[in-house]
């Protein structure tokens, strides 16, 4: 994904030099965080089957490995590992299925019906690598000081403080009208949430914390952080989405430094 990674560029040329105490609360596949490393982070995602799967491999990447070794790019398998319930699994059974599915379902997606149960369909690959057991041992080193905690972004922003630097990448808002908006977990992120982040952003500056966002440029998101830095950063493919081909997303970076 190269405009993913052209944005990642674009944030680490903003990041604050001194980070002592990172958060990421909306960290999905936690590309900056990854990219930075830093020693001290608290890392959130209201997707909890996405924190136990980081948990379990920052506690027992091994066990994780050894489940993941259990599946096979298979069409019965994939839909048999799908149709297991996540709770009636170990913490290691439960991660190796969240990342075969994310490895073996269509276009790497990441989506869930109303009950909340993972419904991407078998994807088209050749030979996909299932297990990348350098990488996870990787992610798994780079876990040791993290906490990891399931939730709202607004309840898991609470342990943020001054001097703090705090990394939002919320689901982004659509640029036309015909885009759908990403139905990344159940209820979705409309435009009610990123008011009240754009809240939380404002009483997080008054408590001084750095603060660093990520979203589409769109007026309403230039309008409503005004207040702030607006960087104009390139553009980025929508991952997640079932509109594919819609070409390229216009982002900005705003920060209150
Ligand atoms: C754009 S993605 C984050 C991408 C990430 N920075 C990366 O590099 O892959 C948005 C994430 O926000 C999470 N999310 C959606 N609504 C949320 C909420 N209300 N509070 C916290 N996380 C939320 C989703 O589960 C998803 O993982």
């Amino acid at each position: 994904m190269g405009g993913k990674r052209q944005l990642l560029k674009d944030l680490l040329c903003l990041v604050p030099r001194d980070i002592r105490h990172y958060h990421e609360p909306f960290l999905g596949g936690g590309a900056l965080f990854f990219a930075l490393r830093p020693s001290r982070a608290h890392l959130a995602d209201s997707n909890a089957e996405l924190i136990r799967t980081y948990t379990a491999v920052r506690d027992d990447v091994e066990g994780v490995i050894r489940a993941l070794q259990q599946h096979r790019y298979q069409r019965d398998h994939y839909y048999e590992t799908r149709a297991t319930h996540p709770d009636q699994l170990s913490p290691n059974a439960l991660a190796a299925r969240m990342i075969y599915l994310n490895r073996c379902g269509y276009n790497g997606l990441y989506r869930v019906n109303r009950q909340g149960l993972f419904n991407v369909p078998f994807g088209r690959y050749h030979n996909p690598k299932i297990c990348d057991a350098d990488n996870l041992r990787r992610v798994s080193l780079a876990l040791q000081g993290a906490d990891l905690t399931a939730g709202d972004f607004a309840a898991t922003l609470s342990a943020a403080r001054r001097d703090h630097f705090v990394y939002l990448d919320p689901p982004y808002i659509p640029v036309s009208a015909t885009a759908s908006f990403v139905a990344y977990q159940q209820g979705g992120f409309g435009m009610d949430e990123q008011e009240q982040l754009a809240r939380t952003f404002e009483a997080l500056d008054q408590r001084g914390v750095r603060l660093m966002l990520s979203n589409s440029d769109v007026p309403w998101v230039r309008q409503r952080y005004a207040d702030y830095r607006i960087h104009n950063a390139v553009a980025r493919r929508p991952i997640n989405s079932r509109h594919n081909g819609r070409g390229p997303i216009p982002e900005l970076i705003v920060t209150n430094y």
